[in-house]
């Protein structure tokens, strides 16, 4: 998108009334880049963000807004119903952006029951309490649901995933997701609430938990330890920095259409392998060693059971309509990401010790 375009429409944006506006699951890595980006470029929004705190939620990932007038942490479990009831009596939100999930496939595989509660049963509390609290007004309010390409199931080597895809879910992470897409669909056309899904390819950036393939494989480069591919690296997905996902969000929540769905992708196929020997190179350059080093580190495992083969999305309806387009080219994201690993490494070593879950009681106790 084009600088002088973008501050225009930012500035109409702005000149929308106030809101208060809930974005569920900002500790985690995608949500805090969003309430990062509303807190800064909304003041006229108060930004509640509520978040269970799992293994995945990190305040840390917020430090930097968290003393920011426009914005409050209320740290809620969604699966809790009353508590999610309670939240929206409190704040009576103009708008849900809700991004609280259990997210990791291979997760999923082990546990796939915490994915039905939070997944399932927590977009369907948040649902029930819009549906109480907006009934004298929906028309104006919002809720925008945050979902994944993995929906639409797994491609074979041709073809995109567009919005009239029919949903076809391989694995109880994306089967959690279709459920949850299918209730907030269900609630726009049976009761009137005010909806709006995306559904986006895989993000990679700053923040990401180092369970998730590319900070994995950045840390154990890094470290000198094996870089597990699964099978033969042969499956492909789509990248998405993560701070374009966010402006996608921006502009789908002030420009949607309630009932419309809007695919987000990176127009950016990796085989995992390829991916891999990409970041082997970035990272030899970034650490000093010789050419091929890293390389060696890659280590074949045995393969994601049910593994989806591809992923690849046509976005072409959020650009068209909105003139959104992913900015920096792969190699660029990547090395952003690379460098703000390297040179965060407090951060990386938090999370991998657990000392980043002290950080909620350090800060917030006693407020
Ligand atoms: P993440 O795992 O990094 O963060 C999830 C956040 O949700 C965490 O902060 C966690 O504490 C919170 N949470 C989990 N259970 C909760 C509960 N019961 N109540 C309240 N909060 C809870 O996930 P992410 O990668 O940032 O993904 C965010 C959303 O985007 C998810 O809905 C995911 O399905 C979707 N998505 C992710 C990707 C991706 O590549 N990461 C791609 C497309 C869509
Ligand atoms: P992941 O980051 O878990 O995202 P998703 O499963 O939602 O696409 O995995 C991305 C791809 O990388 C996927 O094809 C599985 C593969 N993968 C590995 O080969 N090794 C790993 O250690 C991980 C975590 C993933």
């Amino acid at each position: 998108m084009g600088v002088g375009k973008k501050h225009q429409e930012e500035k109409l944006i702005n000149m929308k009334k106030e809101r208060i506006i809930l974005i569920t699951g900002g500790a985690g890595f995608i949500g805090s880049h969003v309430v990062r980006r509303f807190v800064s470029n909304y003041p006229g929004y108060m930004i509640i963000n509520a978040d269970k705190l799992t293994y995945a939620g990190n305040l840390e990932n917020l430090s930097d807004i968290e003393s920011k007038k426009n914005y409050k942490f209320e740290k809620t479990d969604i699966v809790n119903k009353q508590a999610a009831m309670a939240l929206f009596r409190k704040y009576n939100f103009d708008g849900v952006i809700h991004l609280a999930a259990e997210s990791h496939v291979d997760r999923s595989i082990t546990g796939p029951d915490e994915f039905v509660f939070t997944n399932i049963v927590g977009t369907v509390n948040l649902l029930n309490a819009a549906l109480d609290i907006w009934k004298n007004a929906p028309e104006e309010k919002l809720f925008y649901h945050i979902s994944t390409d993995e929906v639409y199931g797994s491609l074979g080597k041709e073809g995109f995933f567009t919005e009239e895809t029919a949903y076809d879910p391989k694995s109880p992470y994306s089967a959690s997701k279709a459920s949850s897409d299918h209730m907030v669909r269900a609630y726009n056309h049976t009761f009137g609430i005010p909806a709006v899904i995306s559904n986006c390819s895989n993000n990679y950036g700053p923040n990401q938990f180092p369970e998730k393939l590319i900070p994995l494989a950045i840390n154990n480069i890094k470290n000198n330890k094996p870089v597990p591919v699964y099978g033969k690296g042969e499956n492909i997905r789509d990248w998405l920095y993560v701070e374009d996902h966010a402006a996608a969000i921006d502009l789908i929540f002030h420009r949607g259409t309630p009932g419309e769905t809007y695919n987000i992708g990176g127009n950016n196929e990796w085989k995992n392998i390829d991916l891999i020997r990409l970041l082997c190179k970035i990272m030899d350059r970034k650490l000093d060693r010789p050419a091929g080093t890293s390389e060696k580190l890659i280590t074949f495992v045995k393969d994601r059971p049910g593994h989806d083969l591809r992923y690849a999305i046509d976005s072409s309806k959020l650009q068209k309509e909105f003139g959104w387009s992913p900015i920096p080219s792969f190699e660029t994201g990547l090395e952003k990401t690379v460098d703000w690993y390297l040179s965060n490494t407090r951060w990386l070593e938090n999370v991998i010790s657990g000392d980043y879950e002290k950080y909620y009681d350090s800060m917030y106790s006693g407020r």
